[in-house]
């Protein structure tokens, strides 16, 4: 993965006050996502998707990709919805929702195929602000404890979602990706 160890190189000096200048995502374009947050074991941390949820960290994410890639790749559609492209072979659709009431508390999941959309959920909304991914215009956090290191990913907005500690806000920055 030469290009996310490029990226990766050239953004290790950036503080919050120089976030990084990225080439602009257009609606339909593949990108991965990576998290900003100095000092933070999620500094520098390319998104991935495993287990129906997002997370940064874990150690693989084990999923069935053509290139043998640790990051998710993702894009958003023209109706704000945030699909994985799982690989060049599968048509299998993932689709990314959140779900933001009490019983959800910001949860960042994913559908595959025809699963239907938890009663709360929510899946149009995503979009990249000034290279930045929010959903309607909430940033993400990340949460210590998940699978094989990692930490999952959740909305902002409490601070203890799913009563986990430690979470820490972040930026996240979508980056032009081929690979998948
Ligand atoms: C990846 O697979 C290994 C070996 O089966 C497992 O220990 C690990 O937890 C998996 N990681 C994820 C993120 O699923
Ligand atoms: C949260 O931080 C405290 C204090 O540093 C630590 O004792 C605890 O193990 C941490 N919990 C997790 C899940 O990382």
């Amino acid at each position: 993965m030469q290009f996310t160890i490029a990226f990766i190189a050239s953004a290790a000096a950036l503080t919050a006050s120089a976030l990084p200048q990225t080439t602009p995502i257009a609606t339909g374009d593949a990108f991965g996502v990576i998290t900003i947050r100095s000092g933070s074991p999620v500094q520098n941390s390319a998104i991935q998707a495993a287990h129906n949820g997002l997370l940064v960290n874990a150690k693989s994410q084990n999923a069935s990709c053509d290139a043998a890639s640790n990051f998710a790749t993702f894009y958003i559609n023209e109706e704000k919805e945030m699909h994985l492209l799982e690989s060049k072979t599968s048509y299998r659709t993932q689709t990314v929702y959140v779900d933001q009431s009490g019983m959800g508390q910001g949860l960042i999941g994913y559908l595959t195929g025809a699963q239907p959309l938890p009663r709360n959920g929510q899946k149009q909304g995503w979009e990249i602000v000034d290279g930045e991914l929010k959903f309607l215009g909430t940033g993400l956090q990340a949460c210590p404890g998940s699978i094989d290191g990692g930490w999952s990913l959740w909305l902002q907005g409490l601070d203890k979602p799913g009563f986990l500690d430690n979470c820490t806000s972040m930026y996240q920055y979508g980056f032009s990706s081929e690979h998948y």
